[in-house]
């Protein structure tokens, strides 16, 4: 054979040469099939659907969120998107919590609205009851965040699974404050759990990707179904990157959730600051809820400072040091945003009784960060 057609066959891939612990990152858009009948046997016959370290990463997320199947796609906010668009139809009526993730509430409104889903937003400091006082004969589904986006209302979701349930109604649940590890949706009742795996999962600041997982077989095909039609498809080495976050989360959840209480617990009795919005701390909204359902915290929670002027807010914000200033969170770093510019687009105006800021707290040592922030409370009161 000439060079030429030797270079593009030279040192193809036969087989695995060495087990190694984790999967190989195989990349590939075409997969070569053993003969021509497995061309149309169903065999898997396109790197779309995903390869080795998507599928061992499918498999893991599965058996985090005690699911049937979990599908992956490329970031969080497409997972819940999909997550939607899989199970939803025109005519169909979608209960959505006000506190969602915000880019939620702009496909809600700009796309599904486009498709003749009609959304309502709903209280997040609603019971299970009331919730479902909302829902018309059209209702198909119910979009809940616990805690919420920003200001961390807790919700019951066993309760309101149950109550949906009983009127044929699905729970879709954004799972991504439990990271899969420290609340188990499915095992609550809820139909379909939904991850931003950018966070705490993939864990270092670098990766999107998000999941969707269902115990029910029926919705778990729904599901599979709308992947393949839309064309999602992740790539092997974000996979891979989850896969290696995955094998250090409960390590990593257990030090963001010790340290974020220690700096909850220090800002509680700051004179600066008026409420933490921590479901895990003693005495903070939702507690009792956090206490029932959850094996752990992470490192996510708000801050309502004495009331100040946005300015002051600002000075606060440029006076950190360690703490970053950007959107995002479950990453080893700390960051910090002040929340009010985004809680305009909510339903409910609830009055939290000073500015709102969301703190992720890293993996730094706690003195440090809590030095930070009293330079950054000076500021604020300066
Ligand atoms: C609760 C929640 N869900 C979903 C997302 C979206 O994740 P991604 O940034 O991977 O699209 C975010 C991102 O901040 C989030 O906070």
């Amino acid at each position: 054979m000439d060079e030429e057609t030797r270079l593009i066959h030279a040192g193809a891939v036969d087989s695995l040469r060495a087990k190694t612990v984790s999967p190989p990152v195989q990349r590939g858009s075409t997969v070569l099939l053993p003969n021509a009948k497995a061309l149309y046997d169903g065999t898997l016959g396109y790197g779309r659907a995903g390869l080795s370290a998507q599928f061992a990463l499918m498999d893991a997320l599965a058996e985090l969120e005690g699911a049937t199947a979990a599908q992956l796609y490329p970031s969080g906010l497409a997972a819940v998107t999909a997550a939607i668009m899989a199970v939803l139809k025109a005519g169909d009526h979608l209960l959505v919590v006000d506190t969602v993730y915000q880019p939620v509430r702009y496909f809600c409104d700009r796309v599904l609205s486009r498709f003749g889903v009609a959304v309502q937003y709903y209280d997040a400091r609603l019971d299970a009851a009331g919730v479902l006082a909302l829902a018309t004969p059209a209702t198909r589904a119910i979009l809940l965040e616990s805690p919420g986006s920003l200001s961390f209302e807790m919700q019951d979701m066993a309760a309101l699974a149950a109550a949906a349930r009983a009127r044929g109604i699905l729970t879709i649940a954004d799972n991504t404050w439990g990271a899969g590890l420290l609340v188990k949706p499915l095992a609550q009742g809820v139909d379909i759990s939904v991850q931003a795996l950018t966070k705490y999962v993939c864990g270092h600041s670098d990766v999107f990707l998000g999941s969707v997982a269902t115990a029910d077989p029926a919705t778990g095909a729904l599901i599979k179904a709308s992947v393949a039609d839309h064309g999602w498809s992740v790539a092997p080495d974000d996979a891979y990157q989850a896969l290696r976050g995955l094998r250090t989360l409960s390590t990593r959840l257990a030090r963001h959730g010790e340290t974020g209480l220690t700096v909850a617990r220090w800002l509680a009795d700051q004179p600066e600051v008026l409420t933490v919005l921590h479901p895990a701390l003693p005495g903070a909204p939702g507690h009792a809820l956090w206490t029932r359902d959850y094996s752990g915290t992470c490192g996510l929670f708000g801050v309502v400072l004495q009331p100040g002027s946005p300015a002051r807010v600002e000075a606060l914000l440029d006076a950190l040091e360690i703490f970053g200033l950007g959107f995002s969170w479950g990453g080893f770093e700390s960051l910090a945003i002040s929340c009010d510019p985004q809680l305009t687009s909510r339903t409910v105006a609830v009055d939290y009784g000073g500015p709102l800021m969301r703190l992720h707290i890293g993996l730094e040592a706690p003195a440090d960060l809590i030095a930070d922030l009293r330079r950054a409370l000076d500021a604020y009161s300066a």
